[in-house]
């Protein structure tokens, strides 16, 4: 996919392109917004006054492509991610979910919405309830909607679980009984049990070791391509952006310095910042793909 996106950021703004409803032409060349964040601001109360950290951050995230975002810990990336979910009530700035702003006016179409976002989070441990068997896992995002799937509870549990590189004698085991990859597929069936288009990712394999990460990221990338997801991807490895993403942004305390397509950006970084976090990477500048590994 990086091929096609190559000049997006260069020629078309984020902010200025036009609404998908109006495409003509450039509905050829160039994919609609799945989702836009325009100048979200999340401030929270800090001693007697209050502390920004995002700070009027705007980007776009075209439908089937995986834009990464990377930045120091604590430079708001996880803060707009779920600001994007509506996780986070933004203080300022608005959020756009194919065109139209979040909340939407009703409940039930924000709950229709919520099927289709879904997020993996960095630690497979925490994300899963101990006491629940991965068959009431799975189910659980089923009974919240109170929408059985049409196919039959059991069928669909098993193609999750199938989807994921897990077999079905999964169903009645507990979380305990995985290890931490095969808890993180489970965490990737989960969200994806409802047919979500759009995934965030934060750090989903930054808890795992580098070959069983290898594996899950690779498990993701096969996600997409057969399932036509579009992906957020937060990391703090460049290596495995650039192998996962097609255009990648940079955060600085809670700034936006950076966007643009991934092999540009490693390879010609605009902003200083970018470029300390590239140069801190010893293998970035001759890295292959790390992650050539087959799925197991
Ligand atoms: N609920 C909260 N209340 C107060 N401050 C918060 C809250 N959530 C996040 N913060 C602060 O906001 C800043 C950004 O946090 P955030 O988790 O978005 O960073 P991050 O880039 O995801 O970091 P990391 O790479 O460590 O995950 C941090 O200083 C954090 O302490
Ligand atoms: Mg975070």
């Amino acid at each position: 996919m990086n091929a096609d996106r190559t000049h997006w950021d260069a020629t078309i703004p984020a902010m200025s392109r036009p609404a998908a409803t109006s495409y003509s032409d450039s509905a050829l060349t160039v994919p609609p917004a799945l989702v836009e964040a325009r100048g979200l601001i999340k401030e929270y109360p800090r001693d007697a006054g209050v502390t920004r950290v995002v700070d009027d951050v705007s980007f776009a995230i075209f439908t089937g492509e995986t834009l990464g975002l990377v930045g120091e810990s604590g430079s708001g990336k996880s803060t707009v991610a779920r600001m994007l979910l509506r996780l986070v009530e933004p203080t300022a700035g608005e959020v756009l979910y194919e065109n139209r702003p979040l909340p939407p006016a009703s409940s039930n179409e924000m709950r229709a919405l919520r099927r289709r976002m879904q997020i993996v989070f960095q630690d497979p441990y925490a994300a899963l309830n101990p006491r629940m068997t991965v068959r009431k896992i799975l189910a659980e995002p089923f009974a919240i909607h109170s929408e059985p799937p049409s196919e039959g509870l059991t069928m669909r549990l098993r193609e999750l679980l199938h989807s994921v590189g897990l077999d079905e004698s999964a169903l009645q085991r507990y979380p305990h009984e995985f290890s931490g990859g095969q808890r993180q597929r489970i965490n990737i069936a989960r969200a994806l049990a409802l047919r979500p288009s759009f995934l965030v990712l934060d750090e989903p394999v930054s808890a795992l070791d580098v070959s069983v990460g290898a594996q899950v990221i690779n498990l993701l990338r096969d996600l997409q391509r057969t399932l036509g997801l579009t992906y957020l991807f937060i990391s703090h490895s460049m290596p495995l952006v650039r192998y996962l993403c097609d255009r990648v942004a940079v955060m600085q305390h809670g700034r936006l310095v950076e966007i643009g397509d991934v092999m540009q950006v490693c390879e010609a970084p605009h902003n200083p910042y970018t470029h300390q976090l590239i140069a801190a990477t010893p293998e970035m500048p001759h890295a292959d793909p790390p992650l050539a590994a087959p799925l197991q």
